[in-house]
């Protein structure tokens, strides 16, 4: 224990070590519970961040790692660094950086069980310690390489479309049946060295053939997965060293990465199933891209104002293009106009609007958007019929109506903002082209909609502009 603590506060300090892991882990389940809603989330997250602090100083402290000076050395780096990532990574960008730290986070489980195995010796340690080792290897080393892989695809560093050999799946199920067995034959036999190298880079190689080929554009559901995983490799590794801490933190993450996973299978009407062995929009031909053939009308800045300003209820419905505009502040300050002429606004959510969960929720806190003025698919929805125009802000999947009327489209059952039931549509975009499932959107061809074309944050300021020109 540390000598330099006086020696009454050493005979306790075994008790209050396993009381300050308690407190952690109960800092991170009140920092989940309270990342569940906006105006709560901030919180929640810092609340988060203080019982990892306090689980990792601990720690040290527990095992007399390090110094003083170390850990302090420690926390000023890991701060600047993480100072600098939050500032500079774009919004767009975070699903890239959550791929690399899982990735870093599996690997780090995997080498913790690697170098505790090492460090005991392969004889010497129990048969659940060889068994959670195993699994933490295995299951740390698929996130490490499947989350790099992710990563690559996101970036653009590896094509985004499937690459894979003939008969993948199938290599797939042998590979990871095979690393079963093989983390069972390694709890058997220790010893034998062949088992433990094999079944690393088995692990390695299924983290590739798992993420390689699913498409760039379902990596986010990809990623919460791995996020999971990585969450199931630390809490084995906590086993392996008899750390409760990791223990309860590594399964939290395990469960708070399913259930996340399930969420945006679920909003996306996809199974996990075909997220991880199929390809998206390959299922039919029956919605294609705009050919061409339909008409549709145009507005612009000046119309917009006019149809808003006399309006008595305006839903904003936001989606990736108002990420990719960056347009959040100029779309506040057009909801302040048309407040202050006393028309009431509303944001409809929808759960996957955008490319990460939370996307808009927090693309519209960072322009302070009251958290009251946003609303729940499900809460918006039956608001509707009796809204006069919704301005459909860089949102195209999430509002197309074939979801509910063309049976084999790949959005068909997926459940959507029902905007077409509204007087009014508005749709801000740059062209026909489609959003992320690749399928054309009947809505924008409907008698009651119209586009404004042009980038949602250019469009937003002229609009913000004619209705100033108003008053
Ligand atoms: P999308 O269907 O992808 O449509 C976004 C639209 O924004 C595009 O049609 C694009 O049209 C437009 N756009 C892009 N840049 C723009 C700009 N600078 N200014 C104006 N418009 C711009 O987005 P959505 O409606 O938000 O739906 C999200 C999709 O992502 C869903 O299919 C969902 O299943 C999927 N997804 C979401 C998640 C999560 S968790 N959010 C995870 C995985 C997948 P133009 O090119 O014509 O401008």
């Amino acid at each position: 224990m540390s000598s330099f603590l006086p020696e009454a506060l050493q005979s306790i300090l075994p008790e209050a070590i396993q009381l300050l892991y308690l407190a952690a882990a109960a800092l991170f389940i009140i920092g989940i519970k309270r990342l569940g809603a906006p105006s709560t989330a901030r919180a929640g997250n810092q609340l988060a961040s203080l019982g990892m602090l306090l689980g990792v100083v601990v720690t040290l402290f527990d095992r007399n790692i390090i110094t003083f000076e170390w850990i302090l050395a420690g926390i000023v780096i890991g701060s600047l660094l993480g100072a600098f990532a939050a500032k500079k990574v774009q919004m767009t960008a975070m699903p890239e950086m959550v791929a690399v730290f899982n990735g870093f986070g599996g690997g780090a489980s995997a080498l913790v069980a690697w170098g505790e195995f090492v460090r005991v010796g392969p004889g010497f340690l129990s048969t659940d310690a060889l068994l959670t080792s195993g699994l933490s290897i295995l299951i740390g080393s698929i996130t490490f390489t499947g989350s790099f892989i992710a990563f690559g695809k996101l970036k653009g560093f590896i094509r985004g479309g499937r690459i894979a050999l003939p008969g993948q799946n199938i290599i797939n199920l042998v590979l990871t049946v095979t690393a079963l067995i093989l983390v069972g034959l390694f709890t058997w036999q220790p010893e034998n060295e062949l088992l433990f190298w094999s079944l690393l880079f088995l692990a390695l190689l299924i983290g590739l053939f798992t993420v390689l080929p699913i498409g760039g554009a379902d990596m986010p559901v990809v990623i919460s997965l791995l996020n999971s995983y990585s969450g199931l490799a630390a809490s084995m590794a906590g086993f392996v060293l008899g750390n409760n801490l990791l223990i309860i933190s590594g399964a939290l993450v395990g469960a708070a990465g399913l259930i996340l996973t399930n969420i945006m299978c679920t909003a996306m009407n996809r199974s996990l199933g075909s997220v991880l062995f199929g390809s998206f929009g390959e299922s039919s031909g029956v919605a294609a891209a705009y050919s061409g053939d339909k008409s549709f009308q145009q507005t612009s800045a000046d119309d917009t104002a006019i149809q808003c300003a006399y309006a008595r209820k305006v839903v904003i419905a936001p989606g990736y293009g108002l990420a990719v505009a960056q347009a959040q502040h100029v779309l506040k300050e057009v909801a302040q106009l048309l407040e202050n002429r006393g028309v009431e606004v509303k944001y409809g959510i929808h759960p996957v609007a955008g490319r990460m969960p939370g996307h808009m929720n927090v693309l519209l806190a960072e322009a302070d958007v009251p958290y009251d003025q946003l609303y729940d698919m499900d809460q918006i929805n039956p608001e509707f019929p009796t809204t006069d125009v919704v301005l459909i802000i860089g949102a195209n999947d999430v509002v197309n109506p074939a979801a509910k009327t063309t049976p084999g489209s790949p959005v068909y059952g997926m459940p959507i903002l029902n905007v077409d039931e509204a007087k009014r549509t508005i749709v801000f975009k740059r062209s026909m082209n489609p959003g992320y499932a690749g399928i054309d959107n009947d809505l924008f061809y409907e008698e009651n909609n119209q586009m404004f074309f042009g980038d949602a944050k250019k469009s937003l300021q002229e609009l913000a502009t004619a209705l100033k020109e108003l008053d």
